[in-house]
């Protein structure tokens, strides 16, 4: 794919996720000569700063984020495309004083233009309404894309409010609504582990999986976004976006081709085929928690009601479970497990595939403590890796048996991690909208989420707790359809508690 010349502006640059994610992004991008010589990134913000002090902010970011790594020669060349427009988003003047800068000065600017929201969501349809009444969207001169970070509503109402509303200035080939799950290594690797391997695809379904779990834990809590996270919660900021994408990945049927279409429409027939959760039956296929104080690493930490911003008596989830039943030929009957957490024993990220026991089980009553079903492991993070758990005889003349795992690691010690952002930025660039969601997935996820929240909505006296530093609350093991089945909780081969 070409990697076109193009201004990208970006609002809300002195935010955290400029500062963590996309400034590094970009810088990375400068390191590996991914991006024209003449593409220009302009930064709005409201702070009354000018672009030399924006260059200082930059290098500060970068210098916090790789220390002495901070190679000299890419920042000259990096910081010679930065640009700072100091405006604030509910002005018009900040957008005729923005157009106006981008048009007078052409040969400065390319003409293709990518705006990146990297801002409230309140603020998204006013920021859309507001670029095009400077005739900033139209097409005439070069591409125009829009990438609208997370949530995409609040709810379905919400999600299908303000896709309305950026409707009316912006096609669906503009939009690129970013999950950025969708831009790891390993997120992206589950298709090729599925579609490249001819093993894989006969044993992938009904017939051979007992169960799929998908676990995301941070040890992390909400650190200063108490006032985002209260009014969200683990359903909205983990599950219903980047968990239910991980599923698709795992549960869709082969596409017709690898192009973002047919990726997508494989996803949202995955999403469709959900099978609703009526409200009557939410306690049955969903559970929240929320962190009580505990410790981290022997570090004591504060409870969730003791964080900034977070009211005494709120009882929003930082623990969200769930079971979602696809009924579809494949997976019929298969429960896939999902889960997330705040303040969570470890950080790690993985969806796990757990196998059905062979007909027969002839090696049972070996000295094993239970005879372990297959697993296949996809570790997200802190490893990218593949572990695959078999049993095989011991070594000696005794007729005994281990879990032996096969484990791959996709990372060279010395190869360099490659930030999510940093690809989707790019894949904005190359107009490739393959790991960016369509609005129907956005509608059919929401669907799926919407029961719950609404019945979560009207149960405000009581939510379980956890000690941070736990994996959540026991009694989410009721989730669980079987007796042999439960959290998988570490690489390591585990049997039921
Ligand atoms: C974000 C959520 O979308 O994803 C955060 O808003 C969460 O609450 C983060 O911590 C997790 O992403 P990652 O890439 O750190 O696993």
């Amino acid at each position: 794919m070409t990697i076109e010349s193009c201004t990208y502006v970006i609002f809300g640059a002195t935010g955290n996720l400029a500062r963590l994610k996309l400034m590094p992004g970009f810088y990375h991008l400068e390191m590996e000569n991914k991006l024209q010589e003449t593409t220009r990134i302009v930064a709005i913000g409201r702070r009354p700063w000018d672009r030399t002090k924006w260059l200082s902010e930059v290098r500060t970011m970068l210098e916090e984020k790789f220390g002495d790594k901070l190679d000299e020669a890419v920042f000259a060349r990096f910081s010679a495309r930065l640009h700072y427009h100091r405006g604030n988003l509910d002005d018009e003047q900040c957008y005729r004083e923005l157009a106006a800068g981008l048009n007078d000065d052409a040969a400065q600017f390319p003409k293709n233009m990518a705006f990146y929201l990297a801002i409230g969501p309140d603020d998204f349809g006013n920021v859309i309404e507001s670029l095009s009444k400077v005739e900033l969207l139209s097409q005439e001169y070069g591409w125009r894309r829009v990438v609208i970070e997370k949530p995409f509503g609040y709810d379905l109402e919400s999600a299908q409010a303000l896709q309305k509303r950026l409707e009316r200035y912006l096609s669906e080939e503009q939009i690129y609504r970013i999950d950025h799950y969708l831009g790891k290594g390993m997120v992206q690797n589950v298709l090729v582990f599925r579609f490249a391997n001819i093993m894989l695809e006969p044993l992938w379904n009904r017939n051979y999986i007992d169960h799929i779990q998908i676990t995301h834990a941070e040890e992390m809590g909400i650190s200063t976004r108490g006032g985002y996270y209260d009014t969200a919660g683990a359903m909205r900021d983990m599950l219903q976006s980047h968990l239910l994408q991980l599923l698709t990945l795992v549960a869709m049927e082969p596409p017709i081709s690898m192009d973002a279409e047919a990726l997508r429409d494989e996803k949202v027939k995955v999403l469709k085929s959900i099978r609703p959760i009526p409200k009557s039956a939410v306690h049955a296929h969903a559970f929240r928690g929320q962190y009580a104080k505990g410790s981290i690493k022997g570090q004591k930490v504060n409870g969730y009601l003791e964080e900034d911003n977070i009211p005494p008596d709120s009882t929003t989830e930082t623990y969200a479970a769930m079971k979602l039943m696809i009924d579809n030929w494949r997976w019929r009957g298969v429960p896939f497990y999902l889960r997330t957490g705040k303040r969570m024993a470890a950080g790690q990220s993985s969806i796990s595939i757990c196998f059905r026991h062979p007909p027969l089980q002839f090696f049972q009553g070996t000295h094993v403590s239970c005879m372990n079903p297959n697993w296949v492991i996809l570790g997200i993070q802190p490893e990218e890796c593949i572990r695959i758990e078999m049993i095989v005889k011991d070594a000696g003349l005794e007729m005994r048996t281990h879990t032996a795992s096969l484990d791959t690691d996709f990372r060279q010690p010395d190869q360099r991690h490659v930030d999510a952002y940093e690809d989707l930025l790019l894949d904005v660039i190359q107009g490739d909208r393959s790991l960016f969601l369509r609005f129907d997935e956005v509608e059919a996820a929401w669907k799926i989420v919407d029961p719950i929240l609404q019945t979560w909505a009207t149960e405000r006296d009581y939510i379980h707790t956890y000690p941070a530093g736990s994996w959540g609350p026991p009694e989410s093991s009721r989730l669980f359809e079987k007796e042999d089945q439960f959290w998988r909780s570490s690489l390591m081969p585990e049997c039921a508690p």
